[in-house]
């Protein structure tokens, strides 16, 4: 049973991989805003250290550096899963917070999840309820079970409800709040660094100044077996004939790419290689780009909320929405599928898509004010 106490705690709110920043930055802000909440603490797992996964990102986008760093680093799934875990554990002892508020589907967001739960924690899941039915994807597996052991669901899109409702979360969980990683684009949109000076500090001065494409691509199915990275690297050079095509590439993937001697397969003055980029260098690139071609799960959003048709390289989406109403197009690795809407896009534009519902910029103040009002409903009471 709890035990009363006197102070309302703290909301422990969770990062780990470069993903979960620009969502959760909004978030920090609207709640260290609103009068009626605790303060909020963050804490980052360590999951993406590299500077240009993770520093860049928190300069970028004014993240305040993180209040704890539990510092777990790579490893393979279950290690990296059960080290966050077993970091996690004492801070949520030590904070004894009111509400633990994970973004995303990363391995940090379900293994803080669990550590909460198990404590009698709430767990609030910002982006609950996507699903891709693909079980192969380790976000899917982080995305049913997170989902399950939280007693808050903000939604980006109504699908979300009928998947969540499937797996028989009761509706008073689920709340429709918006896209708090729109939030983030709209509110630094001005500020995005203009794609030629980006290309030109990278040495590729005039690259694509009559039109380009950004790629990104760092799926496991994608760039981790020697045959599906090839084809990948091919089409992006069969398209780069087309258009010139700027890669900003994760090290996961770049450490593929050498691994298995595919390097020759870039080396082509029609393709820019660069090392992962900061989140303005990206807005800027995105909104300038003719198209985008990535297996991002945040890109498809971005693009649909700037308007520019992007060509997913899966199977399968968490984010129907932006094949429905916005920009995006799943093209799997068929290459000649790829070509053709390339050339379509070349040719007329591509898909325009509109800006979904509640994708206004303001997902994160609506998600303070409630769990602001959520907070004030329970009694006041902690795990002994
Ligand atoms: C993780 C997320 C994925 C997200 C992606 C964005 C999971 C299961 N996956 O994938 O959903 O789309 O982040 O980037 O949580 N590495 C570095 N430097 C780093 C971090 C990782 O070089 O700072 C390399 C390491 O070799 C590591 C590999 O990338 O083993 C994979 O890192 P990991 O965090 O496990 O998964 P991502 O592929 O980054």
């Amino acid at each position: 049973m709890g035990k009363l106490r006197d102070s309302p705690g703290v909301i422990l709110c969770v990062v780990g991989a470069r993903p979960n920043y620009m969502k959760m930055a909004p978030l920090l802000r609207a709640f260290r805003a609103h009068s009626a909440l605790p303060p909020a603490v963050l804490v980052h797992t360590g999951q993406h250290y590299d500077p240009m996964l993770n520093d860049r990102l928190f300069e970028d986008l004014a993240l305040p550096r993180p209040d704890i760093n539990l510092e777990v680093g790579s490893g393979t799934h279950a290690l990296q899963s059960a080290e966050v875990m077993r970091r996690f554990e004492p801070v949520v002892d030590e904070h004894r917070p009111c509400c633990v508020v994970v973004v995303g589907d990363v391995n940090s967001t379900l293994a803080c999840s669990l550590v909460a739960a198990k404590k009698g924690v709430p767990v609030a899941h910002v982006e609950a309820g996507l699903r891709s039915f693909d079980r192969a994807m380790p976000e899917e597996i982080n995305r049913i079970l997170t989902d399950q052991i939280s007693d808050l669901l903000y939604t980006t899109e109504r699908s979300a409800h009928h998947n969540l409702a499937r797996e028989g979360i009761p509706a008073e969980r689920m709340h429709f709040a918006g896209n708090v990683m729109i939030d983030s684009l709209l509110f630094h949109r001005n500020r995005a660094a203009p794609a030629a000076q980006t290309l030109a500090r990278a040495g590729k001065q005039g690259f694509g100044a009559g039109g380009y494409g950004v790629v990104t691509l760092h799926r496991p199915s994608n760039v981790d077996e020697p045959e599906a990275l090839r084809e990948s690297l091919c089409i992006l050079r069969a398209v780069s004939e087309r258009l010139p095509l700027v890669c900003a590439l994760h090290p996961r993937t770049m450490a593929r790419i050498e691994a298995f001697g595919f390097s020759t397969i870039l080396d082509t003055p029609r393709l820019a290689v660069l090392p992962p980029q900061g989140y303005l260098e990206m807005l800027g690139l995105m909104a300038g780009a003719t198209l985008v071609l990535t297996d991002s799960g945040g890109m498809q959003e971005e693009t649909t909320a700037l308007s520019v048709p992007c060509l997913t390289m899966r199977e399968n989406t968490e984010r129907p929405i932006t094949v429905e109403q916005g920009t995006n197009t799943l093209v799997g690795r068929d290459r000649a599928l790829i070509l053709r809407l390339a050339d379509e896009i070349l040719a007329a534009g591509g898909k325009r898509g509109r800006a979904p519902e509640l994708w206004d910029g303001r997902a994160a103040e609506r998600i303070a004010a409630h769990v602001a009002g959520w907070l004030a409903t329970r009694p006041v009471s902690i795990h002994g």
